[in-house]
């Protein structure tokens, strides 16, 4: 029995804590709120008064979109495939070489462009700055292409580099012709028109990107270590401008991509005494995997949204929802769970929210009637920013938890750090000012790459690393990236012809204008 005292205390006891419930919701709520009203990380640098720098505008004419259009089709019908790591079409490269002396006349010939071929088939461009005091920036992209092949569904061959409907079809249109042909294109016609940049720079185009960069990339490298290179930035591919990113975001948002996932890949093997079917024993090879891969599929790792750089991607966008979903995207730390719960439901949204693990081998077994010996399996993980390389191994090992199971590390390397992205990085609002001037209608936030690019073997010149090219993307087109019909429109090309242009006459202010006005903080 409990007397009328003690159920009078326990009520008491009760109401408080709800009380005390109601009141952190309500502070937290009213926390959230103004964070809503106040949070415009849109504003930035975009009303400060900005050094003009731009002399120069590309009025690109008749004969001019011609010639490079016709430049850019020839790129794509190099066939300058990489077929596996040191495994690559050589006479095609050879030929690019070759193409690219005849396509940029004036780059090659210039007093202010040092060029060298770097490891046979990369090159380095050195842009002399008249201002020897500002630091130099450098731009990336990759002369190789992923294979394609002519009995490919592709709708048009895939290094014809012909027309339909006003898109040009091949092997390279995105990945990464588009970007290497834009940035030599706007410095060919820039010094056409006496351009002299106050701020040097580099163009560094690797020829291995698709299979590591361990021979163009990391020579490229090589060389600048040994000339003591420093740089203010590197902007390299990896993000794009998507369309109508989601049903309630209307318009465009250009991601500038400021980290990278980690990868990893495993090999898992079962050794077991060979015999024959007729006598099996209780377990083969192939079980004992199977099992321990089975137990690495039905633990996912952890769900980690909110915990990385995604978070400024959300704050960056917020603006352009309504609410509630404004309201949300704009309080992550209370929000994350429940958003990372909605994203994890989709492959793609999914990659963002934690370390994946995909099982892309499984081999074993030789004969019908033969126990086979060995089992193996690799797992191939993409590594959340805010998880190590060494922290996903141990989530693996205590899923396997089997010691007949041998774990090996064939290849790994942790996320990329998180390059600046405040109104103090001199890349990112340089970046950022040029695609609002390109594109005036996008919303420009921070995201991940998912995938890996030659700029992470740059991370000891700067902190600084972006990847993002100036290419449209509509829901649907991922698929063109080392697909079939990778493709881009002729718009779109001189888009990117026009942006470096831009990009690189930004790149010569002095310094970043002061922040108009007053930053909100909370
Ligand atoms: C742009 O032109 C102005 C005026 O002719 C000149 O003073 C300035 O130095 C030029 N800027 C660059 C970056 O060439
Ligand atoms: C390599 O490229 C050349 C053109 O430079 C082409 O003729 C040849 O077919 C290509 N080889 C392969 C294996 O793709
Ligand atoms: C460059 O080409 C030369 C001659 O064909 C060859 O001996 C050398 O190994 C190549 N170097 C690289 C880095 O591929
Ligand atoms: C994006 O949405 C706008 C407005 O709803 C629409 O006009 C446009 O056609 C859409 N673009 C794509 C690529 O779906
Ligand atoms: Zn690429």
């Amino acid at each position: 029995m409990v007397d009328s005292g003690t159920k009078l205390k326990i009520r008491r006891l009760l109401k408080t804590i709800i009380c005390l419930f109601s009141l952190t919701f309500v502070v937290l709520f009213t926390v959230a709120f103004v964070r809503t009203l106040t949070l415009d990380v849109d504003v930035g640098l975009q009303h400060a008064q900005w050094e003009k720098t731009k002399n120069i505008s590309l009025d690109i004419g008749r004969e001019q979109r011609e010639e490079l259009l016709d430049n850019f089709k020839e790129s794509i019908r190099i066939p300058t495939v990489s077929f596996a790591e040191s495994n690559y079409n050589t006479t095609a490269l050879l030929e690019f070489n070759r193409f690219l002396r005849k396509a940029f006349p004036t780059v090659y010939s210039s007093s202010l462009v040092h060029h060298e071929v770097v490891a046979n088939y990369s090159h380095l461009f050195w842009v002399e700055g008249s201002q020897p005091d500002l630091l130099p920036y450098l731009l990336l992209a990759h002369v190789d292409v992923v294979p394609a092949s002519e009995s490919d569904a592709w709708d048009l061959p895939p290094f014809s580099a012909k027309e339909m409907d006003g898109f040009i079809y091949g092997r390279g249109t995105l990945d990464d012709k588009s970007s290497l042909m834009g940035i030599l294109q706007a410095l060919e016609y820039l010094l056409r028109k006496g351009y002299a940049p106050r701020r040097g720079f580099y163009i560094g185009l690797g020829h291995d990107e698709e299979v590591s960069g361990k021979n163009g990339a990391l020579n490229i490298v090589n060389v600048m270590k040994q000339r003591g290179v420093q740089l203010s930035f590197v902007l390299d591919e990896g993000m794009l401008i998507t369309e109508n990113l989601s049903s309630f975001l209307g318009g465009s948002t250009a991601f500038i991509g400021i980290s990278e996932k980690g990868s990893a890949t495993i090999k898992l093997s079962v050794s077991t005494p060979p015999g024959h079917s007729s006598m099996p024993p209780k377990e083969t090879c192939i079980g004992i995997l199977a099992a321990a891969v089975k137990r690495i599929e039905d633990n996912p790792m952890p769900r980690l949204f909110g915990y990385g750089p995604e978070r400024l991607s959300f704050e960056h966008m917020a603006h352009k929802f309504s609410f509630p979903v404004k309201f949300m995207m704009s309080n992550l730390w209370l929000f994350s769970p429940l958003i990372g719960r909605v994203l994890e439901r989709q492959p793609i949204s999914n990659s963002l929210v934690r370390t994946t693990t995909a099982v892309t081998m499984f081999n074993s077994g030789v004969k019908f009637n033969i126990i086979p010996s060995l089992a193996e399996a690799f797992v191939n993980l993409r590594i959340h920013s805010a998880q190590s390389l060494e922290e996903a191994l141990d989530h693996i090992r205590s899923r396997v938890a089997d010691e007949r199971v041998k774990m090996e590390l064939i290849d790994g390397f942790d996320p990329l750090p998180v390059s600046s992205t405040d109104e103090k990085s001199f890349g990112f609002q340089i970046i950022k000012k040029t695609v609002l001037e390109v594109f005036p209608s996008v919303t420009v936030a921070p995201g991940i790459c998912v995938g890996n690019t030659d700029s992470r073997h740059f991370k000891d010149f700067t902190k600084d690393i972006f990847r993002f090219i100036p290419a449209w993307l509509k829901s649907g087109d991922y698929l063109r990236f080392h697909g079939i019909n990778e493709r881009i429109s002729k718009k779109n090309y001189e888009e990117f012809v026009v942006f470096y242009s831009s990009l690189i006459q930004n790149c010569d202010i002095q310094k970043l204008p002061e922040p108009h006005g007053s930053v909100h903080e909370l």
